[in-house]
């Protein structure tokens, strides 16, 4: 564990580890009372997922908020993050509430004023976040408002270009995303953010050590007072 910023940056041997150091601020979190998680996609929190499932932590009186849903997406599109969370999370350990926006409501000034009242109800005690390329959290493409809430985003062709995995081909990759916006995330009162891998590595960097800039919405974590950073040793590789 190495402390270089505020952030509490701990760097990892591999995902396997970063699943058990993330559990353990999940299980501390829960600890000092945490009732709302703010829950994250992608590949990088899926084994922190695996260790929350192989626990005997019990969520069934907690709430979680999603970070994000591609807009078009059904909820039993097996791409969608509706069925990401089923599949990773949901199934094997039931919340009592769980919220991820509608990618279904074509109304986007309706669907994001009912994702930010959810929030408001539901204050987030911990959010996980994975990190973009380009330094998005959630869909906060580089160029989004600090303190923008809920909004519907166009997805930037590098971030088409990395989700491009998931689907038969990038053509098939929605364009557009609802996603919680930077300040609805910075109100979380504590944050986690994982990263994997050296195509992160300069993103990292940039999070951790470079400006406070909309150029990279991650940081913005900066200005938080309670933000873990879990890191392999590639992603954390251009790092003074
Ligand atoms: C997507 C998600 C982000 C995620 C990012 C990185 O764009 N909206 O929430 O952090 O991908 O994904 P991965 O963890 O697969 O690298």
């Amino acid at each position: 564990m190495k402390q270089l910023t505020n952030m509490n940056v701990q760097v990892v041997s591999d995902k396997q580890a970063g699943g058990q150091a993330g559990f353990k601020v999940f299980e501390q979190a829960l600890a000092n009372g945490a009732k709302v998680l703010g829950l994250a996609t992608g590949s990088t929190p899926v084994t922190i997922y695996e260790q929350l499932v192989a626990s005997d932590l019990d969520f069934s009186q907690l709430t979680s908020v999603n970070l994000d849903e591609y807009v078009g997406l059904t909820a039993d599109h097996p791409q969608s993050y509706h069925y990401f969370m089923q599949q990773h999370l949901f199934n094997a350990k039931p919340f009592a509430n769980s919220y991820v926006p509608d990618g279904t409501n074509a109304d986007a000034a309706a669907e994001t004023k009912r994702y930010d009242a959810i929030i408001k109800e539901n204050p987030i005690d911990l959010q996980l976040l994975g990190l973009g390329q380009n330094g998005h959290i959630g869909f906060n493409e580089p160029g989004t408002d600090p303190e923008s809430t809920t909004h519907k985003v166009a997805l930037t062709e590098s971030t088409i270009a990395a989700n491009a995995r998931f689907f038969d081909n990038a053509d098939e990759v929605p364009r557009f995303a609802y996603s919680m916006g930077v300040g609805s995330i910075l109100k979380a009162k504590q944050i986690l953010i994982v990263a994997y891998g050296e195509a992160k590595a300069a993103a990292v960097a940039a999070m951790i050590q470079g400006p406070v800039t909309p150029d990279v919405p991650a940081s913005y974590l900066q200005t938080h007072p309670n933000v873990t950073v879990i890191l392999d040793e590639a992603a954390a590789s251009q790092l003074d």
